[in-house]
């Protein structure tokens, strides 16, 4: 054990003016001062690192004798402004050994890198999940999040990981207003976006080796998150009408991962027999649902079903809803609805992820719920997202005609594209060629688990609408029908199945 004698004096490495100039220099390389380019006061860094101000002035005068920053009697030094443009990050102090994670870590580490790349500027991007800056309903959000900030209480502490009481009320009126889902307050626990709640369900159900089954082809991050558990995903084959739920006769699995409201990404809406069906299956076997309704607010052609969470009764079915779909994705918020005898479980894991969702958000949108904004907007929304979804079939038809099939556009915020004159291995180019044209398309094939049983043999692409105005679908759509047409009617590219391929009907 490490002895301290009370006398100890803090380590301290020494600082000087020349180390102050070589790193500053280095990090005005790198764009740390931003846009803004305002390095610290003098005083200011001398007390953060516990220098003289002699010290940092020294380095300050460098740094300007040299023509990195200026300085102004009164103001904070600022960088040059044609320094201001970021270089990567050149030498590192730092040596890098190999990485020794847990093997939580290896096998996070090891899958595809999700994160989201920056949206770049284009003619149109049809990534799913975006939304419309112009929907979001800024003067209302600004009020109520202005209003849960005076209401603040003198005393600023940690709350219940469950979430704000209040919006966990409002939502329990919400979810049997929009959803018939009868629950008590404390089944309900606030996340950071569906995503969170995931993540707690693969830490609190599954064990490495367990077996959860997955729809296929599925949403990725969910797939992603189960396995890194360790647990084996089960794929089920998905048709027009959801789940395969006959599949399931004889599966024994822990938990099974759905999204019956709009099948993520094929769109099929599953009826009342298969989850009935998948219901009696979890029930039977012991196994947990996770029913993901991320965005069942949005139907146009058909009316709504009962979620599996209302039809259950023997607490099988854990349910998943986000704001990502009807406020925004950046908001990160969502909410679980689980089982009784799971909700101190789920507590306690929120507690030891986070603590709880930050409060003023939630505040804000409990503020949201109560005086019927919410539920107004998203009414607002689903009228704008139908007028969207039309602008796409209809240009869809005009331009591909019989070249095209569309699959699950009768709810949410996305379609599938088939491109039937089109071989499935070209999904990489034609998202290559359509980029390249400003058009930004994504490829469906990622979103099967390797089996790919019961696929459609030609290329597709989820097709995102409500970050969208009609005239970016209409002019996006048009783009990709040349790019499609240039590759159908272009040399075939390696690997092609030869001349017969091309405008050919591949499904
Ligand atoms: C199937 C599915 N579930 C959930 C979400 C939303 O996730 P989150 O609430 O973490 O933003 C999405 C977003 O695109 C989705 O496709």
């Amino acid at each position: 054990m490490v002895q301290l004698s009370p006398s100890a004096e803090p380590v301290r490495v020494a600082i000087s003016a020349r180390s102050i100039y070589d790193e500053l220099k280095r990090q005005i390389g790198t764009g740390i001062f931003g846009e803004d380019g305002s390095l610290p006061s003098s005083r200011g860094l001398a007390e953060e690192l516990g220098v003289s101000r002699t010290t940092v002035t020294t380095a300050y005068e460098q740094l300007h004798a040299e023509g990195y920053i200026e300085v102004s009697q009164g103001k904070r030094p600022r960088v040059v402004r044609t320094n201001r443009i970021a270089q990567p990050f050149a030498e590192g102090r730092v040596q890098s050994r190999e990485p020794r994670y847990s093997s939580f870590g290896k096998r996070v580490a090891m899958s595809p890198d999700a994160s989201a790349a920056a949206p770049t500027e284009m003619i149109a991007d049809f990534r799913h999940g975006d939304l419309s800056g112009e929907d979001f309903p800024v003067l209302a959000w600004k009020r109520a999040v202005t209003d849960a900030l005076r209401e603040q209480r003198a005393r600023l502490t940690y709350l219940d990981p469950r979430g704000s009481k209040r919006l966990r009320t409002a939502l329990q009126g919400y979810l049997w207003r929009a959803r018939t889902i009868r629950c008590d307050v404390d089944q309900i626990v606030v996340v950071n976006g569906s995503q969170q709640g995931l993540d707690l369900c693969a830490r609190l159900l599954l064990d490495p080796g367990d077996r959860f089954v997955i729809e296929d082809p599925c949403y990725d991050m969910a797939r992603e998150v189960f396995s890194a558990t360790g647990a084996i995903a089960m794929p089920v084959q998905v048709d027009s009408d959801g789940m395969k739920t006959t599949s399931l006769s004889g599966v024994d699995a822990k938990l099974a991962y759905v999204t019956p409201s709009h099948q993520f990404p094929l769109g099929g809406v599953m009826p009342m027999a298969r989850r009935l069906e998948l219901v009696e299956w979890a029930e039977r076997s012991g196994a947990y649902i996770l029913e993901d309704d991320y965005d069942s607010e949005f139907r146009y052609d058909i009316s709504p079903v009962p979620p599996l969470q209302a039809i259950g009764s023997f607490g099988a079915v854990l349910y998943l809803g986000t704001v990502s779909k009807t406020l925004s994705p950046s908001l990160r918020l969502g909410y679980l609805v689980v089982p009784k005898e799971l909700s101190q479980g789920f507590a306690r894991a929120k507690m030891l992820a986070d603590r709880h969702t930050p409060a003023p958000q939630q505040e804000a949108l409990a503020t949201l719920i109560e005086k019927g904004i919410y539920e107004a907007h998203v009414r607002r929304l689903r009228r704008l997202n139908h007028e969207r979804r039309e602008t796409l079939l209809n240009v869809i038809r005009l331009k591909f005609g019989d070249s095209a099939v569309v699959e699950g556009a009768a709810a949410g915020l996305h379609l599938v594209l088939w491109l039937t004159g089109l071989p499935k291995h070209d999904e990489p180019l034609l998202v290559d060629e359509a980029r390249k044209a400003g058009v930004g398309v994504h490829s469906i094939s990622p979103l099967y688990n390797g089996t790919e049983e019961g696929r459609r043999d030609c290329a597709g692409l989820v097709m995102g609408y409500s970050g969208l105005d009609g005239r970016s679908i209409e002019r996006g759509i048009q783009i990709l029908a040349d790019v499609v047409r240039n590759l159908e009617s272009g040399t075939p590219p390696p690997g092609a199945v030869g001349p017969g391929f091309r405008g050919a009907a591949l499904c």
